[in-house]
């Protein structure tokens, strides 16, 4: 039983690779050099058109859930770019040339989870990316956010960000975002500031890593000091990548006040901490599984029991030739004959 089961996964896995590599053929033969491949990853049905040239998102297959159009030449995104693909859950554009994405442009995408913007040359992040109800990865670095008004955020942003990349962005003063509860993981580095407030990091109550690296050697030492000890205190790994990890080893800055733990900031933190919550594609994205893993066993135990009946029905089949021949009746007649036949012989000698 177990070796049939075996043997038909098999052919089913091998079916799934014939058609592959089908496609891709079709494509080849049609001698179209910019066409995007198909393929599935993480167990999503993705669209791969990196490095194709293209300076605007083709006409994709229907329910993608990944593209993949990073080193292109996209300068835009429209309003009309995504909005025939809002099951995208992660999205790639790093590498482009886009300068400008409309302020609904995205906002259709409520399945999308990882979004890589990184080396354009945004210079304005429309404040509804922050209230993408999946979202948890965003890549913003190396891109020159300068015109970013803070103040337009609507806070609490929804998105449950765990992990933000705003590194390289020449930023001088960092956003004030309001609470991010699930963030984990904050690369700020190589961005000149001049300032870092501690209250900035009291509003990640869950956060493990921070990339400071190439940022906060031209803040005054003393004034770093604050944001420094409060990381220290709640075990938040911060990484300095250049030489201000000396700087804060020198005895001025251990003569620093550490500041003060203000009754706002344990209200903040507070608030941040019962703001967590369990992120909603984690409970889609394992519903799918479910979904799908349910989906394949159906078809698979309805192959399977097809495939019975047909073996019963050959059986059957066969059983009933084998009768039939045993039914063949003994050839007395034809004997019968012979000897009429003989004895007419004789007679007639
Ligand atoms: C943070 O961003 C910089 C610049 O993009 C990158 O070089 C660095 O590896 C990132 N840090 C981590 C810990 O990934
Ligand atoms: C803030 O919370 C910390 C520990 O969570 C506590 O030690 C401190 O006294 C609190 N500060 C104020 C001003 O309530």
């Amino acid at each position: 039983m177990y070796s049939v089961t075996w043997v038909l996964l098999a052919l089913a896995l091998c079916d799934v690779k014939v058609l592959n590599a089908e496609s891709g053929e079709i494509e080849e033969l049609t001698g179209l050099p910019k066409r995007c491949s198909y393929d599935y990853a993480y167990g999503y049905y993705g669209a791969y058109c990196a490095d194709l040239g293209l300076n605007k998102i083709p006409s994709l297959k229907s329910g993608v859930e990944i593209l993949d159009f990073s080193e292109n030449k996209l300068r835009e995104i429209k309003a009309t770019c995504f909005s025939d693909y809002s099951g995208l859950r992660m999205l790639y554009l790093a590498d482009n040339k886009i300068y400008h994405i409309e302020e609904n442009a995205l906002a259709s995408l409520t399945y999308l989870q990882s979004l890589d913007l990184s080396r354009n040359v945004i210079t304005h992040v429309p404040p509804s990316l922050f209230q993408l109800p999946a979202l948890k990865k965003l890549h913003l670095s190396g891109n020159p956010l300068t015109h970013m008004d803070s103040s337009a955020l609507s806070k609490p942003i929804r998105a449950p960000i765990e992990y933000l990349d705003i590194s390289d962005c020449g930023l001088t003063e960092i956003w004030n975002w309001g609470i991010l509860p699930q963030l984990l993981f904050y690369n700020i580095s190589q961005n000149s500031l001049r300032s870092l407030d501690v209250s900035h990091f009291v509003e990640m109550c869950n956060l493990r890593k921070v990339d400071m690296s190439k940022s906060i050697d031209r803040i005054r030492l003393c004034d770093i000091k604050p944001s420094i000890k409060w990381l220290q205190q709640r075990r938040v790994d911060y990484l300095l990548l250049d030489d201000s990890h000396v700087r804060l080893k020198s005895r001025e800055f251990a003569y620093c006040p550490d500041g003060t733990i203000t009754d706002e900031f344990n209200a903040t933190h507070t608030l941040c901490l019962s703001s967590y919550r369990v992120p909603v594609a984690d409970v889609q994205a394992s519903r799918s599984t479910w979904a799908r893993l349910c989906g394949g066993l159906a078809g698979f135990l309805i192959g399977f029991m097809l495939l019975l009946y047909l073996f019963h029905r050959y059986n059957v089949a066969k059983i009933k030739r084998m009768t039939e021949k045993k039914k063949v009746p003994p050839p007395i007649q034809g004997d019968k004959q012979s000897s009429e036949l003989l004895l007419n012989e004789v007679s007639s000698a």
